[in-house]
């Protein structure tokens, strides 16, 4: 048996992968605003220093993964927040708990919506500015035309993603055994997703911006087995990935680019 964090695990693929985890005999940590094993607010330095303090106590001091789910879509500062911050900080913050285990793992969530145009300003404050900055730039872009605001979602991903690559082979991770990795989802029918496909014609458009021509839309459980996987001990050698479970829209969007 393993011991489990996993963020946003109230709803969607964190509940998902909370019940499959738990269903192969896994002790699970969840944690959410409300309505999991610990409440917290993780787009505050003082609600993830609280998730830490919460979860070393339930813990007795070691887990054996951590899965850095929580996430929000909207086109507000708080997704910048959320996605960023709280993702990056509950790695962080988590991961002296890993050092007891004799398998720990990690991964947190993306998106395929990283492969879209990020705004610039906003990523690299991200990867290399101040936290205030950054989330000053998410205000003046959540202030601007809704096609501006919608890019704090994207950009708050790929800086996610960029920065598992930029730290997996790191001493604290891949040096202290642990592989660090991201999945990055295509659409996936959660609350999060369910007004975009509430109608035919609404999920027809979405299809059109985030192409899934291997078997479309997926359920929260398919993300959640890949975890699951990235997660086990079996994972000894994925260092740094962003695996894309997306139907194909990475292959659609990329193609041999990425070589
Ligand atoms: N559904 C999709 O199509 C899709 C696609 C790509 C990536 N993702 C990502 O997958 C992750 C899970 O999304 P989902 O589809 O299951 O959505 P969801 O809305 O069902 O679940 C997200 C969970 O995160 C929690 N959360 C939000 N803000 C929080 C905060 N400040 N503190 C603590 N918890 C907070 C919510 O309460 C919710 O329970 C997110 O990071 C999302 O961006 C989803």
């Amino acid at each position: 048996m393993r011991t489990y964090v996993i963020t946003g695990a109230a709803s969607g693929i964190g509940k998902a992968t909370s019940e499959l985890l738990q269903e192969r005999g896994h002790a699970v940590i969840g944690v959410d605003l409300k309505g999991s094993d610990v409440d917290a607010d993780l787009s505050t330095a003082e609600g993830r220093a609280d998730m830490v303090e919460a979860v070393t106590e339930k813990s007795g001091g070691t887990i054996d993964a951590i899965i850095a789910g929580a996430g929000l879509s909207t086109p507000t500062v708080a997704t910048a927040k959320v996605n960023y911050y709280g993702a990056v900080g509950t790695l962080e913050g988590l991961r002296p708990l890993l050092v007891g285990s004799p398998a720990p793992r990690a991964v947190a969530i993306a998106s395929m919506a990283s492969l879209y145009p990020p705004d610039e300003d906003l990523l690299h404050l991200f990867l290399d500015g101040a936290e205030d900055d950054a989330l000053a730039r998410a205000e003046a872009l959540a202030a601007s035309d809704p096609q501006t605001a919608n890019m704090i979602y994207g950009t708050s991903k790929r800086a996610l993603a960029l920065w598992i690559r930029r730290h997996a082979a790191r001493e604290q991770w891949a040096h202290a055994g642990i592989p660090l990795n991201a999945v990055a989802p295509g659409i996936i029918r959660t609350p999060m997703t369910k007004d975009l496909t509430a109608t035919e014609e609404a999920t027809k458009s979405l299809l059109e911006m985030v192409p899934m021509p291997l078997n479309g839309i997926a359920d929260a459980i398919v993300v959640a087995r890949l975890m699951a996987w990235l997660t086990s001990e079996e994972n000894t050698h994925l260092c740094g990935q962003v695996v894309f479970v997306d139907g194909g829209s990475d292959v659609v969007m990329r193609g041999e680019s990425t070589w």
